[in-house]
């Protein structure tokens, strides 16, 4: 099942059928999406604030306070760790434990391991005795306000597997499960400047720079963004026609360079003296180079 790129620009996306013609892996009954999460924190109503026609196959449940879950937590620290060796960010086992599984929602695709493609057992590691392998990841965590939840980690196998092994958008449809399964409305996240994992957060709402210049993180060019989920951006991601959201937005007039400090500092004091909301533009960030630079935009209400 090779990846894909773009779908068609003729193929219809509609975020209320199934997505399984453009997206084949979806309706592999090999691959299943998977809740991991305690069970006294699961959802009354799971999919009740973005409706959505894409997950049709049942989730995989399994409780990471049980012993027995042990073995499927070892798979999903095997694929985080190795996902996140480039950045030199990959996540301790406490902070899986404190920070992820207690408060918040772990969830991801999970594939057969009877099924797992060779690139995927010799590069990443599997375990026979698991029937069912997490090919990815996705973490949220709810704050203190209403609706609103942190994106704390999202990765995937593609980057670790054969290119003829990657299946097309799992990351991004692997955080669109997992914020129509717990029904976000509102979404914080953290991305550095330049990174292509910008190109699938900006797809899921309007995209407000929260800041631009962070100095407080562990990386200063770190971008927070604060996504009010809206199921009209979620097709664009596939039709990359994200031109028709252009008519939400106009523009300040000023612009940031991500490979300019004093450009994301101007930026960011501009935010500090309440000079926003501040948006990017989806189709921007996907049609442009990482490095270029992005117009500054206010959303009309
Ligand atoms: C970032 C990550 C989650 C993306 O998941 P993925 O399964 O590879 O990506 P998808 O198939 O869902 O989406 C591919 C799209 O994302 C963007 N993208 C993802 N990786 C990219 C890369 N290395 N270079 C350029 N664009 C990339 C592109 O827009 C691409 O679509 P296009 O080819 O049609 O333009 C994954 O590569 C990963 O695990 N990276 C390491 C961990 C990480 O950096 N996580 C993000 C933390 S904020």
């Amino acid at each position: 099942m090779q990846a894909k790129r773009v779908v068609e620009k003729t193929t219809r996306v509609d975020l209320n059928a199934p997505l399984d013609s453009a997206i084949p892996w979806l309706a592999d009954p090999d691959i299943r999406p998977y809740v991991f999460m305690r069970k006294e924190n699961l959802f009354a109503q799971p999919g009740s604030y973005t409706q959505c026609g894409w997950f049709s196959q049942e989730a995989i449940y399994r409780n990471p306070l049980h012993m027995k879950s042990v073995d499927f937590a070892d798979q999903i620290l095997m694929l985080e760790s190795k996902a996140f060796q480039s950045s030199a960010m990959p996540m301790p086992r406490w902070v899986f434990y404190d920070c992820s599984i207690m408060p918040g929602f772990v969830c991801g695709f999970a594939r057969k391991t009877s099924s797992l493609p060779k690139s995927h057992r010799s590069n990443i590691g599997y375990n026979e005795k698991l029937d069912w392998t997490p090919i990815s990841l996705f973490i949220i965590i709810p704050t203190v306000r209403p609706g609103e939840w942190v994106a704390h980690n999202l990765c995937t196998a593609n980057s670790l597997v054969e290119k003829s092994d990657q299946l097309y958008s799992l990351g991004f449809l692997t955080k669109a499960f997992g914020l129509w399964y717990a029904g976000v409305e509102t979404l914080c996240g953290f991305s550095q400047w330049q990174s292509p994992s910008i190109r699938l957060h900006s797809h899921y709402g309007s995209f407000e720079v929260l800041t631009a210049y962070t100095p407080v993180h562990s990386h200063a060019r770190t971008l927070t963004y604060r996504s009010k989920i809206n199921g009209l951006y979620w097709p664009t991601f596939f039709t990359q026609d994200g031109d028709q959201l252009n008519s939400r937005y106009t523009p300040t007039g000023f612009e940031v360079d991500p490979t300019n400090d004093d450009s994301l500092k101007s930026l960011q004091t501009r935010i500090e003296q309440e000079e926003g909301p501040f948006y990017l533009n989806p189709h921007e960030i996907r049609t442009q180079p990482l490095d270029a630079s992005l117009k500054i935009y206010r959303l009309k209400s």
